[in-house]
């Protein structure tokens, strides 16, 4: 215990609670900065139904899926008391989260938690914004049978909007008994898993009540384990707000966005009129799998009786000074590329090499990064622990500044970006999110060294 500290037990809820449990959050604080949200959470088999007809063996934190939505203020302390109850060996990777090395979750700063043993993660909560939680270990069968979970951390100055939702995407590969299939043979191996069954908060296709005239917040995570979700909501305009590391400068207006596997958005969806039937699907994307990508449904919106709007989002919703103005000096390349392998048909690998060793970083050194997709498929770039700027898409400036912590790099394509090594000295390391290829080999470790 930390002595004069206050204390919340327990502070989750079920996705579709956010809102009113926002509420209560808001009142309850009333000295961020220096509140410890407590929190016991465990690994374990569970029943689980993703279809109204299956009954699956599912793997959930908390006995759920997804896992509980973690909310905090930013600055709060997180503290999380885990315990392992799966059969194997597991470790919690808090993707986002810009906290020290060694609450990162990985392979590189902690032994796996074993079978019936527990592990404490203790940490700040730099940042404002759409997170999430997930293991670090055999996460191609991990994460696929349901340990995945939201954390909201909001900011002290957010836009005002009628309700929030919290909905992760995910999809699942049942087998006839409704039970998630094993890790599957060459083509899943090479293209990702991208399941038939697609699911928001771990049911398959739900109904979402809206009222009518209102605008909500959406904070969307892509936890699948391939799937790129070309967003629609039913080709209506929206507002972009955030993406993976919180607000945006100001809202940008888009009528789809792409939500590659690892990312977050934040958007003010609606206002809609009662009786409008919304259908939220991912578009056709190609991104040159063996197999072909269609346009499928997530979710569909139902709108009822109009309730009155409370809505302000403004113009302006936060300064993001550029990390570089002018020329800058790549300082490294980071190349994803493939390798051929007998038994799988290729290896995935980052400079020629399958989970390469990559050389260090000095703190308060700036980062300047050429990540070259050689491959003629596309990859979601995963960086730990730090946040980065796109400057350059193949030359381009993106449309808008940003945070990310994961960016897709397209097939023959290079994405430079900036970030900057504070002092969180530490073992840290970069990713493809397609769980397949990241297994296979496509990602790199290095050091930040003081
Ligand atoms: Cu969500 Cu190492 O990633
Ligand atoms: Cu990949």
């Amino acid at each position: 215990m930390t002595g004069h500290q206050h204390h919340h037990h327990q502070h989750s809820t079920s996705p579709d609670a956010a809102s009113a449990h926002e509420k209560a959050r808001a009142a309850a604080t009333p000295d961020p900065g220096r509140t410890v949200v407590r929190l016991e959470l465990d690994a374990r088999e569970v029943d689980w139904s993703f279809t109204p007809e299956s009954r699956t063996r599912a793997w959930g934190f908390n006995g759920q899926v997804p896992g509980p939505v973690i909310q905090a203020q930013v600055g709060d302390v997180l503290e999380v008391q885990f315990t392992n109850r799966l059969p194997e060996a597991t470790a919690i990777h808090w993707h986002g989260l810009r906290i020290p090395a060694a609450m990162d979750g990985t392979e590189m700063v902690q032994r796996p938690i074993a079978p019936g043993d527990t592990f404490t993660y203790r940490f700040r909560l730099p940042d404002a914004g759409t997170f999430w939680y997930h293991p670090h270990v055999n996460e191609t069968v991990q994460v696929e049978r349901g340990l995945y979970g939201a954390l909201v951390v909001r900011g002290g100055d957010e836009p005002t909007l009628d309700g929030e939702r919290v909905l992760v995407l995910d999809d699942v590969s049942l087998d006839s008994e409704g039970q998630v299939k094993p890790p599957g043979g060459w083509i899943e191996q090479h293209d990702g898993r991208q399941g038939p069954t697609r699911l928001v908060n771990g049911r398959q296709e739900p109904d979402l009540p809206m009222a009518a005239g209102q605008i909500e917040r959406w904070r969307i995570v892509n936890a699948s384990s391939a799937r790129y979700v070309r967003l629609s909501i039913g080709e209506r305009p929206f507002q972009i707000l955030g993406t993976d590391g919180g607000l945006i400068e100001q809202p940008v207006t888009a009528r789809e966005v792409l939500l590659v596997p690892g990312d977050r958005i934040d958007l003010a969806v609606g206002p809609f009129s009662e009786g409008d039937i919304v259908e939220v699907t991912s578009g056709r994307y190609n991104r040159r799998t063996i197999r072909r990508s269609r346009d499928e449904r997530f979710a569909t919106v139902r709108v009822g009786p109009a309730s009155p709007s409370r809505a302000a989002i403004g113009g302006r919703l936060r300064t993001i000074e550029p990390l570089v103005s002018g020329d800058v000096t790549v300082s490294r390349e980071v190349h994803l590329g493939v390798r051929p392998s007998l038994s799988t048909g290729v290896k995935f690998v980052v400079n020629k090499e399958p989970h390469h060793r990559d050389k260090p970083v000095k703190v308060g050194e700036l980062q300047v990064w050429e990540v070259v997709n050689d491959t003629l498929m596309d990859h979601p770039f995963h960086l730990h622990g730090f946040f980065f700027q796109v400057l350059a898409v193949n030359g381009e400036p993106p449309a808008f500044r940003s945070w990310e912590d994961t960016v897709n790099v397209s097939p023959r394509s290079r994405v430079r970006i900036a970030w900057m090594p504070d002092d969180r000295v530490g073992e840290w390391m970069y990713h493809c999110h397609i769980l397949e290829h990241h297994a296979s080999g496509m990602m790199g470790h290095f050091a930040v060294v003081a």
